[in-house]
């Protein structure tokens, strides 16, 4: 066939993949190809704005270097990633909500004991992290493994910051025998996601802003269930209903309560006012295989 124009040219391109011979790929491709001609014809699109397009796309991906993810970050801006979380974690009672990865997580940050101080030294209002994991029964986890990072202060992780040599306000913790564990930390800020490559030149062209709010990242794994990608936010923190991502969830915001000088929970003398985070989490049993 020959002489396409723009009304036969989609049910061409569909029967050229016809014979794809895997059949989610076929029905994914076949998708995607009905709503991109579809948009095309929509928005009537000059062939300036399909080349703008071509070069952005081209921007994002010479942005990505094994230490940023320019396409995940447009992803999370235009809320597909919380679209695609939300289509695969639908949750049973019980289980706590997932979120947004994002791109400060690290593997194999240090392995530090129970009551640990995770902040290296960092300055800010110091903060403690209880909490219990457990499975949708309400069981104790035993040996589950959390996995937290957060930003500091200022709002900044501490890969953002070149001269820190060693990890910091990141870690990994065991929960005991009754599923609990408990950290030191510091209270993290709200911060602007990477905005200086072309998701924020889109940002700044939709007069969207970067910000998201303040929140502490959570990955919890144990064996017979699911990991758990999840944050907890900062009830009243700035952001909470315009993240850049997308990503908050009412569920997720907790009180991280004021507390005067004391004795904390673990024995720790606190001579000045210190925060607190309880936070139980339920984690979903993983599917049979
Ligand atoms: C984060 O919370 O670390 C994050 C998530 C998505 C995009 C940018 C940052
Ligand atoms: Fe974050």
């Amino acid at each position: 066939m020959r002489d396409f124009d723009e009304n036969n040219i989609t049910a061409a391109v569909l029967d050229r993949f016809g014979a794809t011979p895997n059949p989610r790929l076929k029905a994914i491709v076949s998708s995607l190809v009905q709503h991109l001609h579809d948009f095309v014809r929509d928005v009537e699109l000059t062939f300036e704005e399909w080349e703008h397009a071509i070069a952005y796309l081209t921007r994002t991906g010479q942005k990505c270097t094994d230490k940023r993810q320019e396409f995940i970050l447009l992803s999370d801006t235009l809320g597909v990633s919380m679209l695609v979380d939300a289509i695969n974690h639908r949750m049973p009672a019980g289980a706590t909500e997932t979120t947004v990865l994002g791109p400060f997580h690290v593997a194999g940050a240090p392995e530090l004991s129970d009551g640990a101080d995770i902040s290296a030294g960092l300055a800010g209002e110091k903060l403690l992290v209880e909490g219990r994991v457990a499975g949708t029964d309400g069981q104790p986890i035993a040996g589950a493994m959390v996995d937290v990072w957060q930003a500091d202060d200022d709002g900044y992780y501490d890969v953002q910051r070149p001269e820190l040599d060693a990890p910091a306000l990141r870690a990994r913790l065991r929960t005991g025998e009754d599923g609990r564990f408990h950290f030191w930390s510091i209270m993290p800020a709200p911060y602007p996601i990477p905005d200086d490559g072309p998701v924020g030149d889109m940002l700044a062209a939709t007069a969207r802003h970067p910000w998201r709010p303040a929140h502490v990242h959570f990955m919890i794994a144990a064996e017979g269930y699911e990991t758990l990608v999840t944050h907890i936010f900062v009830e009243g923190s700035p952001y909470l209903d315009s993240d850049a991502v997308f990503g908050v969830k009412n569920s997720l915001i907790r009180e991280f309560a004021s507390e005067a000088a004391s004795h904390a929970p673990d024995g720790t003398e606190m001579t000045s006012p210190w925060r607190k985070l309880s936070q139980d989490f339920g984690l979903k049993p993983a599917r049979a295989v």
